[in-house]
């Protein structure tokens, strides 16, 4: 199995992304790295524990918090979309006797810092080291400004994060895990890293529905199809009330799904940046689609997704999450 990094801001398709890869033996969970993004990095660190004491309470990875803001920027969250607490308001869901369904966690992350955690990890893995980067790129910006040449080392970052060819989704211009901390997302563009882009082209074209998940939870009724039906339901709630489907996009899902699989996606290879400094455009993903064959100045520097295969992607995420 490849050595992974997940680099994650503790969210809700976050939770799911992180179920596949502890449920895939293609990947060898190495350790996840925490920041902040849709939630305070505290909270997104509970987060990752509190799934992993779900789906797999005798494996507990590494879980190493790192960056609480974006390099620049102020901090901005997501709380209005995946629950004040990042991951569905599980505080609400009580059984039958009263107790709370999922009690308050008496484990603590690791003391290490996530952003030593990633420079040991490119150490010792090198090119086979893949780093599944779920969140805003703070952690793995700084890790390259503190060491650029081990970080150079390693084999690939697969980003879940902008687009090429569709608007954004958190402003008219930009995803979110790219508004969140341009500068940190410019940093890795520019970084000399393989990187594999997974925007919200390929991410929108893969949504999950209420009614599978529920589907789900009654043919197959555990502790873990349970878990997703009680995290996604704000989230979902939320596509419902602003999209008009009652689902939810699984962006990091996806981005793991490429990880396990790139035959899923079809690809481009593209010269892309990130806007810093836009008025209305902060955190738009740029991708240069002229055709300059003759131009050497910018050489590609992204596999970008352009088209994934939704029924395949799907199955995979089924027989990752659900089964
Ligand atoms: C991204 O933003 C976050 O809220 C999700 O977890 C995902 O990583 C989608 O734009
Ligand atoms: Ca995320």
């Amino acid at each position: 199995p490849m050595p992974v990094i997940i680099d994650t801001d503790g969210g809700v398709d976050d939770a799911l992304a992180l179920i596949m890869a502890l449920n895939s033996p293609q990947l060898d969970l190495k350790a996840i790295t925490v920041l902040a993004g849709n939630i305070h990095v505290d909270q997104a660190a509970n987060n990752v524990l509190r799934v992993l004491s779900i789906v797999a309470p005798n494996t507990l990875p590494i879980v190493a918090k790192g960056c609480e803001k974006p390099l620049v920027k102020s901090p901005f969250n997501a709380a209005g979309i995946h629950g004040a607490d990042g991951l569905g308001e599980l505080d609400q869901f009580k059984a039958a006797d009263g107790t709370a369904s999922y009690p308050q966690l008496t484990i603590e992350p690791s003391t290490e810092n996530a952003i030593d955690v990633i420079l040991s990890a490119a150490k010792e893995y090198g090119d086979h080291l893949n780093i599944i980067a779920l969140g805003p790129l703070t952690n793995l910006a700084t890790a390259i400004q503190k060491d650029a040449a081990t970080m150079k080392q390693i084999g690939r970052i697969i980003i879940m994060g902008g687009a090429v060819t569709v608007p954004g989704n958190i402003t008219a211009a930009a995803e979110f895990n790219f508004f969140v901390d341009p500068h940190a997302a410019q940093i890795v563009m520019e970084s000399g890293i393989p990187l594999t882009l997974v925007g919200l082209d390929v991410a929108m074209k893969a949504p999950l529905t209420r009614q599978v998940v529920e589907e789900n939870l009654q043919r197959r009724p555990t502790k873990v199809t349970q878990f997703i039906a009680d995290c996604t339901g704000i989230y979902m709630a939320f596509y419902r009330d602003h999209e008009g489907f009652h689902g939810c996009y699984l962006h990091d899902p996806l981005a793991m799904a490429v990880a396990i699989d790139p035959s899923l996606v079809t690809t481009e290879s593209l010269y892309m940046v990130v806007e810093t400094e836009g008025r209305f455009s902060t955190g738009l993903s740029l991708a240069d689609r002229r055709d300059r064959r003759d131009d050497k100045s910018h050489p590609p520097n992204v596999e970008a997704c352009l088209d994934v295969d939704t029924k395949r992607f799907l199955k995979l995420f089924d027989k990752l999450v659900c089964s």
